[in-house]
């Protein structure tokens, strides 16, 4: 925790103003008065642009987590900011300050595009505040960037791509590329497949890539009949990956395409018989047979009208890290030694199976291997268990 050096008060709390002073030095009165006040989480995820999708459903799990709970966690009233990201980085500082400084929330659950995720970890290691990430996979924030104060519910970019590459080559690939957008997020993916196609004997040619949220998909198809390979890799999300695998199926490329299990997640239906066939790793897929699966899915259909998928997963599960934290401290988000320590030791009953944190704060879980069939991701095998993020520089200072 930053300390403030003349008063050795957290700068949280110093950010917080008047009423989070007034409940550090009024206690008992002013400690339950704040306690009475809601909660505020500020919601900033993409609710326009080619994420928006996997920013409603983070949304509308998290809002279902927090009914189920009757709309209380840790005994607090739960009021969520909503703010539209759109997915630019260029903004994302500035959003999140905006969270932190003018609306004074309590917490942030965002974002989905690592770029912006940077964007609010500036800020909120600065600020102090807690911070759930139900996406961005920039391994980072989990890495030599880390902090205490924040938690990923999701994955790095590495994770699954690393268990495709494992994958691809236990299949018998022997040369393969990666087409991606040109982010952290496509970069990190691809260098993930590259180690698991390697260690697993395969070849890594190259990585082609556009600009994000481009779909100019034309040039990169093109280059591939040339390059002789025998499986392409991929990793695109949201509409960007309804575009991408439709285009593919249309060029009539005679190389299999996998990815990161997000190229066919939440979008199926829109790419019809295009999908059929294709192999992703992720951690989650259709039919996982777990109670807390089932429910999940039933109560998420209809609440929404429409399948969960894997942002709705991560979204649930980062409101139920949070019920977690202020259970153990009764609401006082303040109590930031008690409510990180409970995080930190946190078993999740997922809709993915059991999940909990590696020391980096980043989940530990199984990647699996999944096929399109029937619109569906039916899960076919493991492709790594129990799979943790290296979390390579990360030292909690
Ligand atoms: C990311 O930018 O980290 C990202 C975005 C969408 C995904 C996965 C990762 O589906």
């Amino acid at each position: 925790m930053r300390k403030d050096v003349a008063t050795g008060i957290s700068r949280r709390r110093l950010m917080k103003g008047a009423a989070a002073l007034t409940a550090s030095t009024a206690v008992p009165t002013g400690w339950a008065i704040a306690q009475a006040k809601p909660l505020k989480v500020g919601l900033m995820l993409p609710y326009s642009g080619t994420f928006a999708k996997l920013g409603e459903n983070i949304t509308f799990a998290v809002e279902m987590l927090v009914a189920e709970k009757g709309g209380k966690l840790g005994g607090r009233e739960i009021q969520f900011v909503k703010l539209d990201d759109e997915s630019k980085p260029e903004n994302g500082p500035q959003n999140a300050d905006r969270l932190v400084k003018r609306d004074q929330v309590d917490a942030i659950i965002g974002t989905v595009h690592s770029g912006v995720q940077m964007g609010i970890h500036k800020v909120v290691k600065e600020s102090g505040t807690l911070t759930i990430i139900p996406n961005a996979g920039n391994v980072a924030v989990t890495r030599e960037l880390c902090a205490k104060n924040v938690f990923r519910t999701s994955f790095t970019n590495w994770q699954p791509a690393y268990g495709m590459g494992l994958a691809a080559a236990k299949k018998g690939y022997k040369k393969g590329i990666w087409v991606t957008w040109d982010y952290a997020a496509g970069a990190e993916s691809g260098a993930g497949f590259k180690e698991g196609f390697e260690k697993g004997g395969g070849q890594f040619l190259q990585s082609l890539t556009l600009k994000f949220p481009e779909t100019n998909f034309q040039p990169l198809l093109a280059q591939i009949p040339g390059l002789g390979v025998d499986v392409v890799g991929s990793f695109f999300a949201g509409g960007g990956a309804v575009q991408f695998v439709k285009e593919y199926a249309a060029a009539g490329l005679k190389v299999p395409l996998c990815g990161s299990g997000f190229l066919t997640e939440g979008t199926l239906e829109a790419q019809g018989a295009a999908a059929n066939g294709i192999e992703t790793a992720l951690h989650y897929g259709d039919g996982l047979d777990n109670p807390k699966n089932v429910a999940f899915r039933k109560a998420f259909k209809d609440k929404v009208g429409r399948d969960a998928d894997v942002y709705a997963v991560q979204g649930y599960d980062a409101a139920q890290l949070l019920a977690i934290g202020l259970d153990a401290v009764k609401g006082n988000i303040e109590d930031e030694a008690n409510l990180y320590k409970a995080m930190r030791a946190a078993k999740i009953d997922s809709p993915r199976g059991a999940i909990s944190m590696a020391p980096s704060q980043n989940v530990t879980q199984n990647i699996y291997l999944r096929k399109v069939e029937g619109g569906e991701n039916k899960v076919t095998g493991i492709a790594a268990e129990n799979l943790a993020d290296p979390g390579t520089g990360c030292t909690m200072a």
